[in-house]
């Protein structure tokens, strides 16, 4: 059994912070997305596993999670060159599968733990082509979605449909036998010019073959949107986050309340802080409330501010901001501070596709 995670995509969703950088990097709880995927893969027992990267992020990707080694795992990346959609990309990574049966895994999807392992083991217990997973959703038309019978069998599935059959949305974790590459060899672009792996799941329902659809009862998000990401986050920090006392921390005058991971080298002076939280190394905390649900990276610099229910990035800088913080996605090296000279006013250089709520 091999593993396919893709890590291709515009991230458009989430811009500005992908204009920089892989929309698969961006971390949840201090550790990028991608490397939740490749975690449950290694607990899963698959370690053979293949990236499939892209010409802009590819090279980031490749630096930042490695060999594998990190994981157990050996990691092969495969080059897209051009976004041509998903069952494109099991294309270009045949050479890497050949004949193996594998997961195909969405970089910036996130499931609960354990639940790949689960479905693993239902799809090797039985000769199947195809295993699918679906969950309930409130806006199907942004997926992929499934028309089912009363027996819950798979009738049809539609990408992205502007009337969708059910609310039943496709995850983007899929179990595939060899037969998936014949189906994506017979299959045609789609409207928006994309080799759909829908279609070429539709397409083996078409031919009989052994399609069989479960429904997901963890959590599951796509966090290819800010409030989404946030929502990820909130998760991860409430099921996983463990405090961590270690010695290599300075606390002066601070409560630290809840569930608090605080890195190597950070400072806390006079603060408050309400887990779960985690707090990454190199911080400098001055004055500050840290609320729950608040992730925050290496080297970020907070003075006189509140904060929570957000993800603050490497090297930000917060200062003096008068009202508390919340929802909130701040960029690596971005600055919030508060104006030292007159006349009182905003003050802005905001990047493309920036969104910012004033109240
Ligand atoms: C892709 C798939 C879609 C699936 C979704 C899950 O959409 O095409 O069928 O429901 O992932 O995240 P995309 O995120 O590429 O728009």
């Amino acid at each position: 059994m091999k593993a396919l995670i893709l890590s291709g995509g515009k991230g458009t969703r989430l811009r500005p912070l992908t204009y920089t950088g892989a929309k698969q990097l961006v971390p949840v709880a201090n550790k990028p997305i991608l490397w939740y995927g490749i975690e449950e893969m290694v607990a899963a027992g698959i370690t053979d596993i293949g990236i499939v990267i892209n010409p802009e992020t590819g090279e980031e990707v490749q630096a930042k999670t490695g060999n594998g080694d990190r994981f157990g795992a050996n990691i092969t990346y495969i080059l897209q060159h051009t976004p041509a959609g998903l069952a494109h990309a099991v294309k270009v990574a045949l050479p890497f599968l050949g004949e193996s049966p594998f997961v195909m895994y969405l970089g910036d999807n996130l499931i609960q733990q354990g639940d790949l392992s689960y479905f693993l083991r239902k799809f090797s217990a039985q000769e199947q082509d195809a295993l699918i997973l679906l969950r309930t959703v409130e806006n199907p038309s942004a997926f992929g979605v499934a028309r089912v019978d009363e027996t819950g069998r798979v009738l049809e599935l539609i990408e992205k449909p502007v009337i969708p059959p059910s609310n039943l949305a496709l995850v983007g974790v899929y179990f595939f036998s060899p037969v998936i590459h014949t189906a994506i060899a017979n299959i045609q672009p789609s409207a928006r010019g994309e080799l759909e792996i829908t279609d070429a799941i539709q397409y083996l329902i078409n031919q009989q073959q052994q399609v069989t659809a479960c429904q997901l009862e963890g959590w599951w998000l796509d966090t290819g949107k800010k409030d989404d990401l946030l929502e990820a986050n909130r998760l991860i920090l409430d099921t996983y986050l463990v405090s961590s006392p270690n010695s290599q921390q300075v606390y002066q005058n601070s409560q630290i309340a809840g569930r608090v991971q605080i890195g190597s080298h950070s400072q806390v002076i006079n603060s408050t802080i309400r887990g779960p939280v985690i707090i990454g190394d190199n911080c400098y905390l001055e004055n500050c409330f840290i609320g729950p649900y608040t992730s925050i990276g290496n080297h970020v610099e907070l003075i006189e501010s509140d904060i929570e229910h957000s993800v603050v990035l490497e090297n930000a800088k917060i200062s003096g901001i008068r009202q508390r913080i919340i929802d909130s996605v701040i960029g690596q090296r971005a600055k919030l501070t508060l104006a030292e000279h007159r006349p009182q006013a905003f003050r802005f250089l905001i990047g493309d596709d920036c969104h910012i709520e004033l109240m």
